[in-house]
């Protein structure tokens, strides 16, 4: 497939490393332009462009950038972009932490919901329930016993059918996580957020998110992550994370 990608930090480069190892003619952008983002694009195999070749004629486009950058994109970036072509959202909020505040979404409005209203388009949202160590180096192949899962949501099945199977494609099982109304069961802090759970796992983690409950926990963030000293393993912030997301004291799984 024809797939764009803005932004090529943690989240970005893994994804257009690995869409563009398994066979997908990959366009890469990030904030600096074309000459900034051509030595990472040559040495994947894909190709360098600015944020409006990354759209233009792409079947995928996959926006991974902070939240708030969002607002920093050409408002009129998605204008020409074909009707079918589908948009994946990998981002997170982090008010305070890394973002600056955004009224909407502290008032509930799903995060992707007000990306999608930001650029105008549905979006899928996909890859932001996984930390940046898990998306690189945890993908297995299909039918592997444990293999880590991806949750995926979004209102147009078509779009999410073809994300899912490239998610299968990166090493991990999709599980559907409902339209984008309910992606808020995906979000920081949530049950499901960075445990590194297989599918079964996910699946129940998804169905045990409780509404409210994960921004009070994300915003406590600060103070977990201090208590695990200065350089804390993959294995020590999954660990953190499984204790800590949880919902009226019941483990997701
Ligand atoms: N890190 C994780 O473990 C993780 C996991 C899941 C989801 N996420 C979410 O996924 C999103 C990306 O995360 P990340 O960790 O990959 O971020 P990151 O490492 O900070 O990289 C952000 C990328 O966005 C680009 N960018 C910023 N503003 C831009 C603009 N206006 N136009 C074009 N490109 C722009 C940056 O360009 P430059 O390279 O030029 O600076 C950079 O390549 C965030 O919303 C994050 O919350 C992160």
């Amino acid at each position: 497939m024809k797939i764009g990608i803005v932004g090529t930090g943690n989240i970005g480069a893994s994804l257009a490393r690995k869409l563009s190892a398994a066979g997908h003619e990959v366009r890469v952008a990030n904030s600096r332009g074309v000459d900034g983002v051509r030595e990472f694009a040559d040495e994947i195999g894909a190709q360098a462009v600015d944020v409006r070749g990354a759209v233009d004629g792409a079947e995928v486009i996959i926006v991974s950038i902070p939240l708030p950058a969002i607002q920093a994109l050409p408002a009129d970036l998605f204008g020409s972009v074909a009707a079918d072509a589908i948009v994946v959202d990998t981002g997170n909020y982090y008010p305070d932490m890394r973002d600056p505040h955004i009224p909407e979404i502290d008032e509930g409005m799903p995060e992707s919901v007000w990306v999608s209203r930001q650029i105008g388009r549905p979006v899928i949202k996909a890859f932001n329930n996984v930390l940046a160590y898990t998306l690189a180096e945890l993908g297995q192949p299909e039918e592997t016993p444990g293999r880590l899962a991806v949750a995926v949501a979004g209102d147009d099945l078509r779009s999410k059918v073809i994300v899912m199977e490239l998610v299968n494609q990166m090493g991990f099982d999709p599980v559907d996580a409902g339209l984008l109304a309910e992606s808020w069961r995906q979000q920081p802090s949530t049950p499901t957020y960075c445990c590194d759970y297989d599918a079964d796992a996910t699946r129940k983690a998804l169905a045990a998110a409780a509404p409210g409950i994960a921004p009070r926990i994300r915003d406590r963030l600060p103070e977990v992550f201090a208590s695990l000293g200065p350089s804390p393993t993959h294995a020590d912030i999954v660990a953190a994370n499984r204790a800590t997301n949880i919902v009226v004291g019941k483990q997701a799984s």
